[in-house]
């Protein structure tokens, strides 16, 4: 996963001791995309924990070589799935400038047949060193998985 973040050249880069805390305490809110055996993707996420029916994304990337074919949608799809029953919404963050990402997360919302609000959320300003204003997306809420089979 850090290395998949490093590569990708686009998310923050958090020490590689992060992520192995993250998958000891966070797992059943992440994943990890195989090709054969390699990891080429991954999404990291948390139950919110003042509104725990809501997962939000922290992370999620995939390799250049593996982009385009569906994996990140599948990530999302299978995250949504596993927390069936228990989460409802999804949030995450995306900066102005990331249309694949603003894409990624208009096509999970119209998979599972609900709305996706977009608001400001940490500004520029707000950032102690240089970084890009983030805005919340919010999607949900939404019933039972729809996609399972449908894809
Ligand atoms: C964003 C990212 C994870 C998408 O991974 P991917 O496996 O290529 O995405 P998918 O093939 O599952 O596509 C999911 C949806 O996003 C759309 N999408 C993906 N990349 C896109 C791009 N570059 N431009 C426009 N739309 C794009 C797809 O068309 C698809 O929508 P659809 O189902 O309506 O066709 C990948 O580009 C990446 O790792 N980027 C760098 C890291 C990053 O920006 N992460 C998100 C931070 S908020």
């Amino acid at each position: 996963m850090w290395r998949v973040a490093r590569d990708s050249q686009v998310l923050d880069v958090n020490p590689s001791y992060a992520y192995l805390l993250w998958c000891r305490d966070f797992a059943e809110t992440s994943a990890v995309a195989r090709l054969g055996d390699d990891v080429v993707g991954f999404v990291s996420g948390y139950l919110r924990p003042s509104t725990p029916e809501t997962v939000v994304v922290w992370q999620i990337a995939v390799d250049e070589q593996a982009r385009g074919r569906g994996v990140a949608g599948a990530l999302l799809d299978n995250l949504v799935e596993r927390l069936d029953g228990r989460a409802n919404r999804l949030e995450t963050t995306i900066t102005a400038d990331n249309v694949a990402s603003q894409r990624m997360f208009a096509a999970l919302a119209r998979r599972l047949g609900c709305t996706l609000d977009r608001s400001p959320l940490f500004v520029d300003d707000l950032f102690p060193d240089q970084h890009d204003a983030e805005d919340l997306y919010r999607i949900g809420p939404w019933q039972t998985p729809p996609m399972n089979g449908a894809k």
